[in-house]
């Protein structure tokens, strides 16, 4: 093992192969970022449920840490031609992001300078932007083109009236937009993290799957669901049989970035006396329920394999082999020197607050939650980010489907996969009664795991940094 390998072994770890023993045991060599282990110390004292339920905290959020943070406003894929506009909002703030004829994206305060209509309520194409109120009209660079009874308006004659615009940064396929003009570029404020992303061709990929859901719950009660892995046990027992849980690995990087990496073919410590075959089996009929699922998924081949039960990683390999053949095959490229690791885990990486884009050669999952007009709830986007197929332009985003407020992930099971979705519906199961049950404390505070909740308490250090002022430093 190299020097670059070489890493600081928790005692406090679940019983059972680490994961960067399964690195060590790849058939091909993982990159160096995948062994890096990076923890921070934090105490283990309890933390106040308070963020999660109070108005004031969320008022708090929004002057002070939505304005001052790089934020996920749309895929390039949602925007790709000149003219091409997307309206983002998060809490009461409106954008427009629009594609410029030279490739850039401006996005511009969706606000009228006359007496402030918003300039548009969906996205669209635009040849420039016309308030419907009175007409006021601006290019799309964002110039003023037109002041319907100009002769009104004469005390305006040379002032600059160009449409007021939030900082922009093109990343990964990903529109990434500020009104802090003082931060740092996007990559230098979120760390090395960025450069893990280099290797999956992200910006040649496309939102081939995409819903959103308004959950009963507070936005990073919602978001801090989806940190942890070790809620399987109870939540989602039909992933143990290939999931290695409590194996996972948690990794907290400066200020903005957390990921867990959860196996993936390989049995869940919890489960004793299984066979490799056993594993295979599993997750193949996990896979293999409908088409969408084989969208993200491939099932081990159907011609015989032998399986090694000495080797705890025998399934873990053939499902891999297998997933090489089938990406070869659904998007043309050579996988051949791929790890096991990049073709199988679940990288849920977050970037702070609010977006989580997963790595890795899948089609990879990217989350978004954007808080509600009361602690009480927020929406949660789900996005499958599909490579496009080799020699094919990059397909235009899918609409996003938004689910019905009484419906269950479910009934969106034909645009997710039936197995994915029911997933989440066993996450909700959770979430509203989190919500409810926080506001019924009896002590306001949270105990929470050492290792495998680290996630959820680096996150809600940084949010502190910023509500109460220690942060943009
Ligand atoms: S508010 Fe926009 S033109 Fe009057
Ligand atoms: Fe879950």
């Amino acid at each position: 093992m190299n020097e670059a390998k070489k890493i600081d072994q928790r005692a406090d770890r679940c019983p059972g192969m680490t994961y960067t023993e399964m690195l060590e045991g790849d058939t091909r060599s993982p990159p160096d970022y995948l062994f890096e282990e990076s923890n921070i110390d934090m105490p283990n004292d309890p933390l106040p449920i308070e963020p999660y339920v109070s108005a004031e905290f969320a008022a708090l959020e929004r002057e002070r840490m939505w304005p001052n943070v790089w934020l996920f406003a749309a895929r390039e894929d949602e925007l790709p031609e000149t003219g091409d506009t997307v309206l983002f909002e998060i809490n009461d703030k409106s954008f427009l992001l629009v594609r410029q004829g030279d490739g850039r994206v401006k996005a511009f305060y969706n606000s009228c300078l006359h007496r402030g209509r918003k300039l548009r309520t969906k996205s669209g194409n635009s040849t420039q932007l016309r308030c419907p109120f009175h007409g006021f009209a601006w290019k799309n660079d964002g110039s003023l083109k037109e002041i319907p009874c100009a002769w009104d308006f004469k005390h305006l004659e040379g002032k600059d009236l160009s449409l007021p615009e939030a900082r922009v940064e093109l990343w990964q396929g990903f529109v990434m937009i500020t009104e802090n003009h003082e931060l740092p570029d996007f990559k230098t404020w979120l760390g090395p993290a960025a450069s893990h992303y280099d290797n999956y061709d992200m910006e040649n990929r496309y939102t081939g799957m995409w819903v959103a859901k308004k959950i009963p719950a507070n936005w990073k009660a919602t978001a801090e669901a989806f940190m942890e892995a070790w809620h399987s046990i109870t939540t989602h027992p039909q992933l143990l049989p290939f999931l290695a849980d409590a194996n996972s690995r948690y990794d907290l990087i400066g200020h903005h970035f957390n990921r867990a990496i959860t196996p993936s073919g390989v049995l869940s410590p919890h489960l004793k006396g299984k066979d490799q075959q056993y594993i295979l089996d599993k997750m193949n009929e996990f896979s293999g329920g409908s088409d969408a699922d084989t969208n993200r998924r491939y099932a081990a081949s159907e011609d015989e394999v032998t399986v090694d039960n000495d080797d705890e990683l025998s399934a873990r390999k053939i499902l891999a082999e297998a997933s090489r053949a089938g990406f070869t095959e659904a998007y043309g490229y050579d996988y051949s020197d791929k790890s096991d690791s990049e073709i199988l885990d679940n990288f849920t990486y977050n970037i702070f607050p609010n977006f989580a884009p997963w790595i890795g050669y899948l089609p990879t999952l990217c989350y978004r939650w954007l808080p509600g007009d009361t602690p009480d709830w927020c929406i949660m986007e789900i996005r499958l980010l599909f490579p496009t197929p080799k020699g094919e332009k990059r397909p235009r985003a899918v609409e996003r489907l938004y689910i019905p407020d009484d419906e269950p992930f479910a009934w969106a099971k034909d645009t997710m996969g039936e197995a994915l979705a029911g997933v989440f519906d066993q996450d909700m199961s959770n979430l509203p009664h989190v919500q409810t049950g926080m506001k019924a404390s009896g002590n306001n505070l949270m105990e929470l795991g050492a290792y495998q909740d680290s996630r959820v308490r680096h996150f809600q250090t940084t949010l502190r940094k910023y509500v109460n002022g220690e942060l943009p430093a």
